[in-house]
């Protein structure tokens, strides 16, 4: 079965180039209206650039639909702007693929704050005023698929990327709660760990490795998860031709006596408070709560 996006309206920002780019081009080639979102920076985020005319010069020369849009993400009224423009020309946004990001690589001894500080406004702030922006449409609409773009260093760190990190793992928390919010309207949210070799990655990537993952080996997972058939809350990983998914589990722990509950009684439960036999993965905080009240009780 083929997984078309004709009469859909996407928008993905930082689509002027590496895995943003990618994807809108496929989105277009599949049939869906792009706005191709990005400011055109380095990749320090300083600087702009007409990098988003020219993606969408790509995609009008295949046939597809496209326009640009230059705003930053950063800016939450350029955001509302832009998504009023799209709602005006297409009638609606139905995709939304939050995918701009800039490095301010440094280990954390060396890093000056205000390069904290613009990583997790970029990303966190980038991602939050998109979807704030969408969302009130999305839920009329009872549709809309948004993608958070998180990264293994979020998830499992990185040396050098404490700013990264802080803000690759938050999109993940965003994901975990306005998929709650938004599946009484149709709206689901995922999150996506790619790993391709873009300007980001040029000189991370071993030799040898860095034309193997493509941004196009992304791609089949970060339509996938924007597609009618999309599942919700999920975190997957995809790069170079690999794909898995990531959990946020819950190992059964213990519930403590009355008498049990000091330091040294924690430190003599530690040994089981941490075996992952019968783990789990709650999906949401309340049913973390449920699991640890049920603990409780059968203490008695
Ligand atoms: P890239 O540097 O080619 O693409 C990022 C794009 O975002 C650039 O075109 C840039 O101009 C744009 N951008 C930056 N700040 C912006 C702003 N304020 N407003 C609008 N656009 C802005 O890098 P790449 O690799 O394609 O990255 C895409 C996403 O994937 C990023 O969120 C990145 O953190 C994430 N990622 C990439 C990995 C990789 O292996 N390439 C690994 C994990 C995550």
């Amino acid at each position: 079965m083929t997984i078309s996006f004709k009469d859909k309206v996407a928008i993905v920002t930082g689509a002027g180039g590496g895995l943003g780019k990618a994807y809108a081009l496929e989105l277009a080639r599949r049939g869906a209206k792009v706005v191709v979102n990005d400011l055109g920076g380095a990749r320090d985020g300083t600087g702009t650039s007409d990098a988003a005319a020219m993606v969408v010069e790509e995609i009008k020369a295949a046939g597809g639909e496209a326009m640009a849009n230059g705003g930053s993400v950063t800016e939450y009224d350029q955001m509302v702007e832009m998504v009023a423009k799209t709602k005006e020309a297409w009638g609606g946004v139905h995709v939304l693929i939050n995918n701009a990001g800039i490095l301010r690589d440094k280990s954390f001894a060396k890093m000056d704050m205000p390069d904290f500080n613009l990583v997790l406004q970029v990303h966190i702030m980038g991602s939050a005023n998109c979807t704030k922006a969408v969302w009130d449409l999305m839920r009329e609409q009872a549709y809309g698929r948004i993608l958070m773009t998180t990264s293994s260093t979020g998830l499992y760190g990185n040396f050098g990327q404490a700013n990264y990190g802080a803000a690759k793992l938050g999109l993940a928390g965003l994901t975990k709660t306005l998929h709650l919010e938004g599946a009484k309207y149709n709206v689901r949210v995922n999150s996506i760990a790619p790993v391709a070799g873009t300007r980001m990655t040029e000189d991370i990537f071993p030799e040898g490795l860095f034309d193997q993952f493509t941004p196009e080996n992304v791609v089949p997972a970060a339509l996938y998860l924007v597609s009618e058939d999309a599942p919700t809350n999920m975190i997957i990983g995809a790069g170079g031709g690999g794909y898995h998914a990531a959990y946020v589990t819950m190992t059964p722990g213990v519930a403590l006596r009355q008498d049990e509950r000091t330091v040294e009684g924690f430190a003599a439960a530690w040994d089981k408070i941490i075996d992952r036999s019968g783990e789990t993965v709650p999906q949401s905080g309340g049913e973390q709560s449920i699991a640890v009240m049920k603990a409780l009780q059968a203490l008695g």
